[in-house]
């Protein structure tokens, strides 16, 4: 591990393993996390155990699709010598910490958040969840506090679990660490609290549409870019957008989705402006054109991610990465737990685990 490191603001993020990635994920979240490895000490959770919320009868799907999104993020240039990818199942902190927050928790609270209602009727759940779907929320809270750390890049629809977290850590510091009721968020640690008040930091882009223009970019949805796609299935996913544009002098819609799409993917952005322009006057631009361009342009993003893919196709490569980077989410967490465990009263006695 680089020596700076640990000096850097520290901040956590991660997945649920549903799937291989595609470009939403990249533009939603992943180009981000790419960027903060520069300035932050980079915790990458692999939630596994969530995964077990709604699929617990796939214990073999969980575990490849774990192992996919590992290897995408790799592609994606996350880089494992500066950020830590773990596995949310071998961090036994995690866990712990779930059992003590359930406690700061009513559980009427934990049924209010919008995400697991939201998910409970998108899922068509019903009154049929286990009781571990609720839990994952609390988790979740554990997820992130058992890192300390200060910001969680998330998408919006996170938001909800961010605020139960916030709740989370403001109770702990203070019923146990004499954190007053009147203390400021950025204040709790300076006031001798274990925990700090995570921010979410939502990023700009939240969401990308799919192919079909209508939904959010996703793999049930069919609609979906996968980073894993070859060059030819990505410009025949492009071919594939529908405008209802029938000829180049036809004005067209600048804000649709083959023009959303130029924007975020076509780094010039001056021929954006003039591709925007012609297209909303109808001067003599098809769309079969515009999509041989957009297609160049998002090839050319995930060149060398085909590139890298290569250096990771052994699964045992992609282990140990998780492995590596678990070693360093269980020293980091086992240190949280330790403080939060003294804070709690429950600190009798240092204990001996070996986590290697
Ligand atoms: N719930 C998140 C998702 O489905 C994944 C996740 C689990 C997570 N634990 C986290 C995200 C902690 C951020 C921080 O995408």
């Amino acid at each position: 591990m680089t020596s700076d490191r640990t000096s850097r603001p520290r901040i956590l993020t991660g997945d649920t393993p549903t799937g291989k990635l595609h470009l939403g994920h990249w533009v939603g979240s992943v180009r981000r996390r790419v960027e903060l490895q520069d300035s932050h000490d980079c915790y990458f959770i692999l939630a596994n155990m969530h995964a077990f919320t709604t699929r617990v009868d796939q214990p073999g799907e969980i575990r490849s699709d774990t192992l996919e999104i590992v290897r995408d993020l790799l592609c994606m240039g996350i880089d494992p010598e500066r950020a830590s990818i773990f596995l949310q199942s071998e961090v036994p902190a995690i866990a712990e910490l779930t059992f003590l927050f359930s406690m700061l928790l009513p559980f009427n609270r934990v049924m209010r958040n919008p995400t697991l209602k939201d998910e409970i009727k998108v899922k068509g759940l019903g009154e049929n969840y286990p009781f571990g779907f609720p839990l994952y929320a609390v988790g979740q809270t554990a997820d992130i506090l058992a890192f300390r750390p200060v910001a969680v890049p998330v998408g919006e629809d996170q938001v909800p679990h961010l605020e139960l977290t916030r709740e989370v850590a403001r109770r702990f510091n203070q019923k146990y660490c004499g954190v007053g009721d009147k203390v400021e968020d950025a204040d709790h640690v300076e006031e001798g609290g274990v925990f700090p008040v995570p921010v979410a930091d939502v990023g700009k882009v939240g969401r990308l549409v799919g192919i079909d223009g209508a939904n959010k970019m996703s793999k049930s949805l069919n609609n979906a870019i996968f980073i894993s796609d070859s060059a030819k299935q990505v410009q025949k996913k492009i071919n594939k957008i529908f405008t209802g544009r029938q000829s180049p002098t036809e004005p067209g819609d600048p804000d649709n989705v083959l023009m959303q799409y130029c924007e975020i993917f076509i780094p010039d952005e001056e021929r954006v402006a003039e591709l925007r322009r012609r297209y909303a006057a109808g001067d003599d631009i098809g769309d079969g054109h515009i999509k041989q361009e957009l297609g160049a342009a998002v090839n050319e993003l995930l060149e060398p991610m085909r590139e890298r893919r290569a250096r990771f196709e052994n699964d045992s490569d992609v282990i140990d990465v998780l492995k590596r980077g678990t070693v360093e989410a269980n020293r980091a967490t086992e240190e949280t737990l330790a403080m939060a465990k003294q804070a709690a009263g429950l600190g009798f006695f240092p204990r001996t685990l070996r986590l290697d």
